[in-house]
């Protein structure tokens, strides 16, 4: 089934252009109905224009109350028929005015392995803590920031002569990867919600290790 979407960023919008370059190349079975930036000068409204997808500008500054630059975003999504909600960068949060008429339908991608470092600059806390397994999570979106029930988790290692955007980097090729592919069992219907717990039905468990360390174990705590 195709599913309609619409992406919401505020900066690059590599992952919407991820997203979009995998709609063209038959990966994943959505269209774009309209991509709404809250900041005129995101790259990622011009991604979307140059891929002839409808782009709206909504600056949050302009309104009020949060509520309404919420109420906005909702009559421009209605209006579009769009299905889902894909948060794609965007830097704000949503309350729940915005998210009741989408509920259960709202996806976002944060640059860590949730529940560690929500919030801004995720690549530089797990820089500064010192982990040793970064990653990136694609999850729905409740009325918490970085909180809602987790779809898919992707690890990579972390240096000890990382900085921030040496680390964003690894972790953000793997964003490209996640974010289709979890949209893409969205549209296949695969995704089931229990609570907290989040069931892809058909997919297999992971089999690549049974473990995964960094650094690696050696012998001969690696038998
Ligand atoms: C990504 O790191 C994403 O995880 C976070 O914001 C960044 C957006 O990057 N939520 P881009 O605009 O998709 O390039």
């Amino acid at each position: 089934m195709t599913i309609t979407l619409g992406v919401l960023v505020s900066g690059s919008g590599s992952n919407l252009q991820s997203i979009m370059d995998h709609i063209a190349q038959g990966t994943l079975d959505a269209t774009i109905a309209v991509v709404i930036a809250n900041n005129p000068d995101a790259l990622g409204l011009q991604r979307a224009q140059k891929a002839g997808i409808p782009t709206q500008c909504v600056m949050h500054q302009e309104f009020p109350k949060r509520e309404d630059f919420d109420i906005q975003l909702v009559h421009i999504l209605q209006d579009a028929g769009v299905e889902w909600v894909v948060l794609a960068g965007f830097m704000r949060i949503l309350t729940p005015v915005f998210l009741a008429p989408f509920a259960g339908r709202v996806v976002n991608i944060h640059p860590a392995l949730l529940p560690a470092c929500p919030g801004i600059e995720a690549q530089a806390q797990q820089v500064d803590y010192g982990v040793r397994l970064a990653g990136c999570t694609v999850h729905f979106v409740d009325e918490k920031m970085d909180h809602g029930p987790i779809i898919i988790q992707a690890a990579v290692p972390a240096y000890a002569d990382d900085d921030s955007s040496r680390l964003g980097a690894r972790i953000l090729e793997l964003e490209h990867r996640i974010y289709p592919q979890a949209l893409q069992w969205i549209a296949e219907g695969r995704i089931q919600l229990q609570d907290r717990q989040v069931q892809v039905q058909g997919v297999a468990r992971s089999t690549s290790s049974r473990w995964w360390t960094n650094p690696p174990l050696e012998a001969p705590f690696d038998q």
